[in-house]
């Protein structure tokens, strides 16, 4: 864990007009900074940036943040990656927390893995181009299937003789540690002796998503029917092979690119697609896709492309856990290259233009796809069939984000067609599989959901900046926590400052209690007890909380280009007050609408309290309360009609 100081240290030196300029070309513009939008495209520039605030928005995608998101968002770090690389960009020094002994002994297993890694990569290479046999044998052979020597080069290829202990030799002379060796998979020790694990191999390196060697694929190069036909890395401390995909490295800017993500099979696919011009290519390994190899993908885009040989037993295997790939909102598709092909093979058969116009032409909706093997498996038999069409509508079923309905109303129309089914049953048959999910949810949640007023609850669309999205009471809402983030610390008067004034008012009247959205709540709650802990509770300090939802709503409730409303102008002639200089009206009427709302509740009560009353008595009461609460109505209206407030 990086230490908190450290994470202060960086926080103090971002400058984001800095940050996102490494990456977008600004012009400045007024006080902001203007540029394309790396996360569109666009013509125009709406991409702007605000040192004052420190955050970025796009007038025209939507996409908002700080210096840390822009990284983890164009750059694809992870919370800690991005302080890392701002710890370097500003020359800062990472002071790691106290960690568990545990930890600190897998981390540095981790290091030496690497390390170990990085040396047997360069062995390898040197043994490829500069040894007798790694040209003769190995070199020669990658020539002959048509590789060239720079995509050998740029992937790292490598290569292990065929002695006894070369490589073993050579590393334990650096000073490698024999039980790190054995770990990294490249050294086995049998009857105490140590030896090469892949000998005669052509080594792939696979690397992780900022470059470093993970571990190896090692490709036998003579036929033998009794050795496997390739070895990777064992599993260890860096190794995960559930979370990698091979080639992402080298991908991740064209998948970003093409907003597509190409599947293959092999390492020798991925190398030989690359080499034809179609970098936005990664290897699973020919092994079911897993949970996070999907999320590694979701990271650059949306769209899944698998390309497999048409009679690999490694469909079905790829086909497996695709589910998923729907809840994520995946759009996945399907290409079999044809005539015992694999896709490097029909590649250099074809030719790069006839591959990629294959792969255009005949790109297959995976849904779709699944069903007819299914059905064709099932065959004439009426049970098997039925089961198919309960697979297919939970299947269906899992495409259920609104943005996604159009899309699962045409499976169900389409997938009626193929199972020739009326299109309704399936329609019923696809919503019980979502109820089930919604009361399972349900019941696990039922504490958080929030009993109220029949106003929408977004709170979880916190990403969603369109104003047109929220209702008036979140509107005001975002109004107040606003207000409160920006001027929390000036002076109310000589006495307090701002952020105790508003917590008193809230008090007093419990204001609190009304506030709808959750995390805008929780932004208050924070707020108070860094206030209370003589934490700063400043803008930036949450715009770089860890808690990202909470950094994520803080900037998209932070207004970048306030407009003086044309009220405002009439009301002034000549200097018009900035909002700065009119921060206590707006703290002041943003505490008012919440009072409003109070009092509104209030007399809704009491209606309905006077609707039930029998007795005259009651229902005087219940008269006078009307009538006072109607009048405090009024006050703070009108008190509101004097503050143009936007
Ligand atoms: P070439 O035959 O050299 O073109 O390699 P390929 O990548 O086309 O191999 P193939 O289609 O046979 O296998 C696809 C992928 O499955 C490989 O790249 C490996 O990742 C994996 N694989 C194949 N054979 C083995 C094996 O024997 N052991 C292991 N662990 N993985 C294998
Ligand atoms: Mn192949």
């Amino acid at each position: 864990m990086i230490s908190q100081n450290t994470i202060q240290q960086i926080l103090s030196r971002i400058d984001i007009v800095d940050i996102v300029g490494f990456f977008v070309k600004l012009k400045k513009r007024g006080t902001n900074y203007l540029g394309l939008c790396p996360f569109h495209n666009e013509k125009t520039p709406s991409f702007t940036v605000s040192p004052a605030k420190e955050i970025y928005k796009c007038f025209g995608c939507g996409r908002s943040g700080n210096s840390i998101s822009f990284l983890m968002e164009h750059e694809k770090y992870s919370y800690a990656e991005s302080l890392r690389w701002l710890a370097a960009k500003y020359n800062v020094e990472i002071e790691e927390t106290e960690t568990s002994p545990e930890f600190k002994q897998q981390q540095q297993v981790a290091d030496s893995l690497y390390i170990i890694n990085n040396f047997a990569q360069k062995y390898f290479s040197d043994a490829l181009f500069n040894s007798e046999e790694g040209t003769t044998v190995a070199l020669s052979y990658l020539k002959e299937r048509g590789f060239r020597e720079d995509i050998i080069k740029k992937f790292q290829l490598g290569y292990n003789p065929e002695t006894r202990d070369g490589f073993t030799k050579a590393a334990l002379a650096s000073q490698y540690n024999l039980d790190y060796l054995q770990k990294s998979g490249l050294v086995n020790v049998r009857d105490g002796n140590a030896y090469d694990n892949y000998r005669g191999r052509i080594i792939f390196p696979i690397h992780n998503q900022s470059g470093k060697v993970l571990g190896f694929g090692a490709r036998i190069i003579k036929n033998n029917d009794k050795a496997p036909k390739y070895i990777n890395t064992p599993e260890n401390e860096i190794y995960i092979k559930s979370k990698l995909l091979y080639g992402a490295y080298f991908a991740r800017l064209a998948i970003d690119k093409a907003d597509e993500c190409l599947l293959v099979e092999g390492y020798t696919d991925v190398v030989s697609l690359h080499q034809a011009g179609i970098e936005n290519v990664v290897a699973s390994g020919g092994t079911s896709l897993t949970p996070d190899q999907l999320r590694l993908v979701k990271k650059y885009t949306n769209n899944l492309t698998i390309i497999y040989d048409g009679d690999s037993a490694g469909i079905k295997a790829a086909l497996r856990g695709l589910d998923l790939a729907l809840e994520e909102s995946l759009n996945v598709k399907l290409v079999l290259i044809p005539d015992n092909e694999d896709p490097d093979s029909y590649l250099q058969k074809v030719g790069a233009a006839d591959f990629t116009a294959f792969i255009a032409a005949n790109k297959k909706d995976f849904i779709l796809f699944q069903l007819n093997i299914a059905l064709k498996d099932a065959g004439n038999d009426s049970t098997k069939k039925s089961i198919v069409v309960n697979q297919v509508a939970e299947t269906i079923s899992k495409i259920n984000k609104t943005e996604d309905f159009t899309k699962q109303q045409d499976y169900i129309k389409q997938c009626s067609e193929i199972l020739k089914i009326e299109e309704s049953g399936l329609h019923a048959l696809v919503n019980k599989f979502i109820r089930e999910k919604v009361n399972k949810a349900e019941n696990r949640a039922s504490r958080e959901v929030t009993a109220d007023d029949g106003s929408a609850d977004i709170s979880s669309g916190v990403e969603d900046d369109i104003s047109a999205l929220f209702n008036r009471d979140e509107m005001h809402e975002r109004a107040m926590v606003r207000s409160l983030l920006e001027f929390g610390l000036k002076d109310w008067d000589e006495e307090q400052k701002v952020a105790v004034y508003v917590f008193k008012e809230m008090e007093d009247n419990q204001l609190e209690e009304l506030i709808d959205n959750k995390e805008l709540k929780k932004v208050l709650q924070t707020y108070k007890i860094w206030y209370d802990e003589g934490i700063e509770p400043t803008a930036k300090n949450f715009l770089y909380n860890d808690d990202l939802q909470m950094s994520s709503l803080v900037v998209s409730i932070m207004d970048f280009n306030y407009e003086v409303s044309p009220k405002w102008k009439e009301h002034y002639e000549g200097h018009i007050p900035t909002r700065d200089e009119l921060f206590k009206e707006e703290v002041f009427s943003t505490l008012n609408y919440l009072k409003l709302r109070k009092i509104k509740r209030l007399m809704d009560e009491n209606q309905r309290d006077l609707e039930k009353a029998t007795i005259a008595e009651d229902q005087l009461i219940l008269v006078q309360t009307h009538q006072h609460l109607k009048q405090m109505e009024i006050e703070l209206t009108r008190q509101l009609g004097t503050v143009i407030f936007r």
